[in-house]
């Protein structure tokens, strides 16, 4: 019987839960590193050597070198983006010999960027507030099957056609219906992406085939979450949510596996909870505490630098998401950034029309009218970024610890008191 040595990192929030650290942590003991979804809309932030790298596409885990990271058939790939961030991470001294994309995956393409842009605009005060990468309507074209995949950029012709067909509908729809001034030339952009070509060329692979391949191996395989659950397209705070499924239901579907291979499941969680962008949010606060925590935990967005909506635990949240993804265990992030709060509470139910409830309502507006309830913890004053053990942990820290994992039912595997890899305590070790 061959080993299955597969390890998924999954966002139980809404993102930026930290979960590149924990993909850093984990990738050091891959041999393949796979991002499944999402697109240049996931900004990560990893500390390697004492500098800081901010990246949105290429997968954290490409700082091991010795590692293959792979841009799966799941993702939608901005190839500007994608050869400006290997650009990026080379002049740093880091080769990207060991990236791998998709034949399979969706190109955004400027269209797209300037769609997501005017719906947004049109939106008015209902906006989403999304990152305006051309996540959505890339994914939109994928549905409608009118998509660009990375593999019809080897066919010139081809892809010339396919551009020309979709630039011909979009620039009616963004004249006609945006009143959007722009308007594309289908040799431009055709010429754009012929030119970046060669920079990925020998990257581009059938990763389905290979990865499954590299499971009969028996090789080591991460799966890099991005976003997080309640972004989730379906089981998310729809409409708020991104154009894709950053569960771990969908790996299978992203990367051309099958759900038997996935084994291990880390549901990553900040120790208390952000926003970006709208969307009801019952455990947030916007109070002193929220100044502080946004300030101490650096809570603005990597991609759009946006100040994050900062809120308590939601235990109601982390519940749900355990639920999607089948949590093997959890991840606490940001565990410092409590330090020094007199009171700490914990979201454990909401109330809906005077009733308790303890799971997450479908609908926004039903969402938008649960008040939270919160159980109140001492919290810590000790500065704890120096701790390398649960045992050195304040006995309030890890009474918030123990609370989380009783709540969740699901046991705490890692805790994180700093940006550093070496305040990543994995307590399993
Ligand atoms: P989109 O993914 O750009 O379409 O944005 C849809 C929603 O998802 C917005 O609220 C974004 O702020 C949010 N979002 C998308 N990617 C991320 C992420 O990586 N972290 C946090 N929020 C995200």
């Amino acid at each position: 019987m061959k080993q299955v040595n597969t390890t998924a990192i999954i966002g139980c929030q809404w993102g930026d839960e930290g979960k590149g650290k924990i993909t850093d942590y984990y990738s050091q003991k891959s041999d393949i590193i796979v991002r499944w979804s999402g697109g240049d809309n996931a900004g990560h932030t990893i500390v390697f050597n004492q500098q800081k790298y901010k990246l949105s596409i290429i997968p954290s885990g490409i700082f091991n070198q010795a590692a293959i990271c792979v841009i799966a058939n799941g993702c939608v790939v901005n190839l500007e983006k994608l050869v400006s961030e290997i650009n990026y991470l080379q002049k740093a001294g880091i080769s990207c010999h060991n990236l791998r994309i998709s034949d399979r995956a969706h190109v955004i393409l400027p269209y797209h960027l300037a769609l997501d842009a005017c719906v947004e605009k049109a939106k008015g005060e209902k906006a989403l507030g999304t990152t305006k990468k051309g996540v959505g309507p890339c994914y939109a074209d994928k549905i409608n099957r009118v998509g660009i995949r990375i593999g019809d950029l080897l066919n010139k012709d081809q892809l010339f056609t396919l551009i020309n067909d979709n630039v011909k509908i979009k620039n009616k729809i963004l004249k006609a219906v945006y009143q959007h001034d722009q308007q594309f030339d289908s040799q431009v952009i055709w010429a754009k992406l012929l030119a970046l070509l060669p920079e990925i060329k020998d990257l581009i692979i059938d990763s389905g085939q290979f990865l499954n391949d590299q499971v009969k191996n028996e090789k080591r395989i991460l799966f890099e979450g991005a976003q997080g659950t309640l972004l989730d397209l379906d089981h998310g705070t729809y409409p708020f949510v991104t154009a894709s499924h950053p569960c771990a239901n969908s790996i299978p579907i992203g990367t051309g596996l099958s759900l038997k291979l996935i084994k291990e499941i880390i549901g990553v969680t900040k120790a208390y909870s952000t926003r970006v962008g709208a969307g009801a949010f019952p455990s947030e606060i916007n109070d002193e505490i929220a100044d502080y925590i946004r300030k101490t935990g650096h809570e603005f967005g990597t991609v759009s630098n946006r100040p994050r909506r900062i809120g308590w635990f939601d235990a109601v949240i982390a519940k749900y998401s355990v639920q999607i993804n089948g949590f093997t265990s959890l991840a606490i992030t940001l565990l410092d950034v409590l330090s020094g709060i007199k009171e700490l509470k914990i979201c454990t139910n909401y109330l809906l029309n005077e009733q308790k409830i303890n799971y997450l309502p479908s609908q926004i507006t039903t969402f938008a009218q649960c008040q939270p309830e919160f159980i109140v913890l001492p919290g810590w004053k000790e500065d704890i970024t120096k701790v390398t053990k649960y045992d050195d942990l304040p006995l309030n820290a890890k009474n918030y610890l123990q609370k989380i994992s009783e709540l969740t039912g699901v046991a705490i595997k890692i805790f994180s008191v700093g940006p550093d890899r070496k305040q990543t305590i994995v307590m399993e070790e």
